[in-house]
């Protein structure tokens, strides 16, 4: 299992990180325009190979797409983050190019890659994913629901003042701040509606955290977050390498499923060896339709930019 992560900035060096950390692949080849970065990075990260005790292999390469070639999944993580105040969607003029660029080297070196679009805005690079390389619907996969979703339970938690391995729950729709859909109905702890535990407006409190999450942190830290999303992303990996079918809200390209087409946009989807093996479609309640389709509508003027 060979996977590649371009960007060896902290998104991808941490995504790196956790996939030997997890030692599922063979091999993880880290890819960054800045020479010698990813090297550096990828030697580094050797180095704690003894320590973590994980035999994956991690090279660095500076822009050589020759050597991602077979590559089995790789991930996009390239392009610039936001800076405190600023949202996902403000990064488009300069991330379209570069996601266009890198997705067509991966796929001229590995035509039966899977792709992970992380770059921002999300639901949109992964629709131009589709655009600039025109691969199969189930080998493209957005990175948004499934960080959004451990924030929720890290929210969640917080509220109920539970571990967080005692609680579930899903955010659906689009990766940013106002077209996130986190399921506050459909949300547990121990199979138990979190509903049981907490106020209305509790739960509210949770969901509008939830929404802010990646700008909360942004606020804090100048850039934008990367241990949760190199998790994330890890996860991804690992559902697709070990073929486990599990379900992940990922933003994957709709036709027709949640009344929605032509567009990429975070729902259900089983994971296993074939990237996207189902889109899973939920019965969601009149207000979470409405407010999947106000996020839809975001995502698709955002796409006309392109
Ligand atoms: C975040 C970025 C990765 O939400 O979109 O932290």
């Amino acid at each position: 299992m060979k996977v590649t992560v371009v960007g060896a900035g902290a998104v991808g060096a941490s995504c790196a990180e956790y996939i030997a950390i997890k030692d599922f692949a063979s091999e993880v080849v880290l890819l960054d325009i800045k020479e010698g970065f990813a090297e550096g990075k990828a030697m580094d990260l050797m180095q704690t190979a003894s320590l973590n005790g994980f035999d994956t292999k991690i090279t660095g390469a500076t822009n050589d797409y020759s050597k991602t070639a077979g590559s089995d999944i790789a991930v996009i993580t390239s392009g610039i983050p936001r800076k405190p105040g600023m949202t996902r969607e403000e990064l488009i003029g300069i991330n379209a190019g570069i996601v266009k660029s890198v997705s067509e080297s991966l796929v001229k070196h590995s035509p039966d890659v899977i792709l992970i679009v992380v770059s921002n805005p999300m639901d949109t690079m992964t629709y131009l994913a589709h655009k600039v390389t025109g691969l199969p619907k189930n080998r493209i996969i957005g990175m948004g629901g499934a960080l959004d979703s451990a924030r929720f339970k890290y929210r969640l938690a917080e509220a109920l003042e539970a571990p967080i391995s005692d609680v579930d729950g899903m955010v659906i729709g689009g990766h940013s701040d106002k077209g996130m859909v986190p399921l506050t109905r459909l949300a547990t702890r121990n199979s138990v509606p979190a509903s049981e535990f907490l106020s209305d407006e509790r739960l509210d409190q949770v969901l509008q955290d939830t929404k802010v999450g990646g700008a909360t942190l942004t606020g804090l830290l100048g850039t934008s977050a990367w241990y949760a999303p190199g998790a994330a992303v890890s996860g991804l990996v690992q559902a697709i390498a070990c073929d486990q079918k599990k379900i992940f809200p990922c933003s994957v390209l709709l036709d027709g499923e949640y009344g929605l087409s032509d567009l990429c946009i975070g729902v259900p989807v089983v994971l296993g060896r074939n990237g996207i093996e189902k889109i899973v479609e939920i019965n969601l309640s009149d207000k979470e339709k409405d407010a999947l389709q106000e996020s839809a509508a975001g995502v698709k003027k955002t796409n006309e930019l392109i």
